[in-house]
């Protein structure tokens, strides 16, 4: 049977660091299928759409990566895809309360899921899309962080929202 883990998240935008943990994942899975999380509550830089349009080039050609939207309880959208995992990573200490109390949450909903943590290699560490989506807008150097088409999206993004400056 076809091992399948759901990596849920923001993606907004995608980094190097969550490439990296796709790339762990399918050693241990035969598929990853990125969730990116519609989520009406926040808003995002880039919308679902671009988000998953920029995910797929990343990933263009892998057969054992697919990328899709969800919305409501990432335990349902795992089941839906068959999935009997749910991949997350782990920098630092820093992310380790919400990630537990997430993990916690979704094996009460679903006790079938597991909960996969796969720490992201050092290189990436420090790199979170916040993070990047700061730098980027006060035009700093986020290259090595994100692949080249997502720098140049975010290069485009902000020079949109200050008029072109
Ligand atoms: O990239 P993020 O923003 O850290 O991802 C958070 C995400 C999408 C994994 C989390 O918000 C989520 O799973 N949302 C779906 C709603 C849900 O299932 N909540 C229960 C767990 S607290």
């Amino acid at each position: 049977m076809e091992r399948i883990a759901v990596y849920p998240g923001s993606f907004d935008p995608l980094t190097n660091g969550h490439i990296d943990l796709v790339e762990r994942g399918l050693k241990i899975f035969d598929k990853v299928v990125i969730g990116v999380l519609n989520n009406k509550a926040k808003t995002p830089l880039f919308s679902v759409e671009e988000r998953l349009e920029m995910i797929q080039n990343c990933f263009e050609g892998m057969e054992n990566v697919e990328v899709d939207a969800f919305d409501g309880l990432v335990v349902d959208y795992a089941r839906q895809r068959n999935a009997s995992a749910i991949l997350r990573g782990m920098r630092a200490v820093s992310d380790f309360e919400n990630e537990f109390q997430m993990a916690m949450f979704n094996r009460r909903l679903n006790r079938e899921v597991q909960t996969v943590f796969l720490m992201t290699g050092m290189r990436w560490i420090f790199t979170s899309s916040s993070g990047i989506k700061e730098v980027a807008s006060f035009g700093g150097d986020v290259s090595g962080m994100v692949p080249p088409s997502i720098e140049k999206r975010l290069k485009e993004k902000f020079k949109t929202a200050y008029g072109g400056a």
